[in-house]
């Protein structure tokens, strides 16, 4: 058992990096090092971690991402190659999961994870309570920036833009196509407000499966999709080195002259390679 257990906890700790210890290259001795180690630093110091060692291995440089590699200047079908990639490695389990930053008017910054539901050239779109944290920021200072890290793929996306709510019949749509017990869930909760307890919530759920048992779940005024207009895309890939590529699209701004490391892309758009 203590074996088993040994051995899975460390499998659990290789991403640790180069210097974790794997299951073939330990002796006992070492092992139970490593364990004690690891449970010292588990249990009683877990206020104060030194992580200096996480590290992990990147990309070497015959695997760089070079300007000749991009699909497409138009860098809404290049996001939609790298999503597409990223949807078909079997380690990425919500590819569409994305970061979304917002701040307040006066600058203060927040983010949490939400799921990208489509996109197009007029921009990214996910669904939302209006009333939450990010909807009343959104609503105050309409400016947003999304990232996606594919860790397996070493890749990462960002993207800026200014956001609008989207058609209240496009919201409805959608909100309609989700499983009734998601739709009942938007009901419930009043999202980023104060609650006492868990309970609370299954109490109120219950009686709202009971109420739209047998009719169609009304979609809140308080819910709905916002869309992320881009005005910068960002595509970040990862070198072991840390000599990373980073090739950004910019939309060109009218009467705006090229700079000087800076090409014409598509749509409106130029693209330029940043120094990692
Ligand atoms: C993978 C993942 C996906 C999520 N997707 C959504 C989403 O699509 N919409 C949403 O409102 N919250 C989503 N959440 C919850 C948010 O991260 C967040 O807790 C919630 O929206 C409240 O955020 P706020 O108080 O900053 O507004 C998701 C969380 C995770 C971890």
């Amino acid at each position: 058992m203590r074996r088993i257990l040994s051995t899975s906890l460390l499998r659990h700790f290789r991403p640790f990096g180069r210097n974790s210890p794997s299951r073939i290259d330990l002796t006992v001795g070492e092992r139970s090092a490593f364990l004690l180690h690891f449970c010292i630093k588990t249990t009683s110091d877990r206020s104060n971690m030194d992580l200096s060692n996480m590290r992990k291995k990147y990309r070497e440089d015959d695997e760089c991402f070079e300007e000749s590699q991009l699909v497409s200047l138009d860098p809404i079908k290049q996001f939609g190659n790298w999503l597409d990639e990223a949807t078909k490695c079997p380690k990425i389990e919500e590819a569409n999961a994305m970061c979304i930053a917002t701040a307040t008017k006066d600058g203060r910054p927040s983010a949490r994870m939400v799921l990208l539901k489509g996109y197009n050239n007029e921009g990214f779109r996910f669904f939302t309570n209006y009333e939450s944290r990010k909807g009343t920021e959104l609503e105050s200072n309409p400016y947003a920036c999304l990232v996606f890290y594919w860790e397996p793929l070493n890749k990462q996306i960002r993207i800026e833009g200014s956001v609008e709510r989207i058609p209240h019949q496009s919201s409805c749509e959608y909100f309609h196509s989700r499983p009734k017990s998601s739709q009942i869930g938007a009901v419930v909760s009043l999202q980023s407000t104060p609650i006492p307890n868990r309970d609370y919530l299954r109490k109120k759920n219950a009686e709202l499966e009971e109420k739209y048992k047998d009719t169609e779940v009304p979609m809140p005024d308080y819910w709905g999709g916002y869309v992320v207009k881009p005005y910068s895309i960002e595509f970040w890939q990862g070198q072991t080195n840390r000599l990373h590529d980073r090739i950004i699209f910019s939309k060109m701004k009218d009467g705006e002259k090229l700079g000087e490391f800076q090409h014409e892309a598509e749509g409106g758009w130029v693209y330029q390679r940043l120094s990692p």
